[in-house]
């Protein structure tokens, strides 16, 4: 028997009281700019217990503007942006070449708050790449080390080699450089902060950078839900 998709999705529901706390947020005591907020909403979506509250889904749009998205891992969100690694001739790694711009999206359920951030996204000098993978762990140096990823793949076995010749190396060489490997920094020009509420009047705090400003100068508004 096959399983009825329609009737699990209707007895499912969102914000769950028995999972999920809406806290009130008032985005006129929101700070100027949206990376203090961020960084709060990311402590408090840890406190409350999200899991896997770093990772992200990471939109891109190939040559010729057709869009594509997966999940990535929020590396750092500073002044210089927000940042992640990938390998760069991986699917999104061309996609970034051809059009360096990029969106994210965190849904931290727990909380029921979502943060989306869009801009152009700029390659870390290749140093920062290697520190930010010596920073990770083994396997993040093994997986690195694989490579040839978004490539197509003849068989499971190919893999399985490249694998264990990769943890091999990491192991024994935690600083083999992974050439491949590339950090990106997002530098948001467009930041939301949406906050679920009971009664659906959900808050939707945008924060935009002002266009003609270099500096950090950001302007904000409540978006209809
Ligand atoms: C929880 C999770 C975290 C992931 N983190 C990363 C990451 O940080 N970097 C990465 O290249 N791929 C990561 N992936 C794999 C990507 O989702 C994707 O499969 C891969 O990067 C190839 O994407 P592409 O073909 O669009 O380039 C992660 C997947 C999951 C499910």
């Amino acid at each position: 028997m096959g399983t009825d998709l329609h009737e699990l999705l209707t007895s499912l529901r969102v914000w769950d009281p028995e999972l999920t706390e809406l806290p009130a947020f008032d985005p006129a005591a929101a700070p100027a700019e949206p990376l203090p907020l961020f960084t709060r909403w990311f402590a408090e979506a840890v406190a409350a217990g999200q899991p896997e509250p770093h990772t992200m889904s990471l939109a891109t749009a190939d040559a010729e503007g057709l869009p594509d998205v997966r999940i990535v891992m929020l590396h750092g969100a500073d002044a210089d942006g927000w940042s992640f690694a990938t390998h760069a001739h991986s699917r999104k790694g061309g996609h970034l070449a051809a059009r360096p711009y990029a969106a994210l999206a965190f849904y931290w359920p727990v909380l029921g708050r979502q943060v989306r951030v869009r801009g152009p996204v700029a390659t870390a000098p290749a140093e920062e790449a290697r520190a930010d993978l010596r920073a990770r762990s083994a396997g993040a140096l093994a997986s690195a080390l694989t490579g040839r990823q978004s490539e197509v793949l003849d068989s499971p076995e190919e893999l399985t080699r490249a694998s264990e010749a990769a943890w091999e190396l990491a192991r024994r060489e935690p600083d083999t450089p992974a050439p491949s490997w590339t950090l990106y920094r997002l530098r948001p020009d467009e930041v939301e902060f949406f906050q679920g509420d009971t009664l659906r009047r959900h808050i939707r705090l945008r924060y935009r950078r002002s266009p003609r400003s270099s500096r950090e100068v950001w302007s904000s508004e409540l978006l209809w839900p």
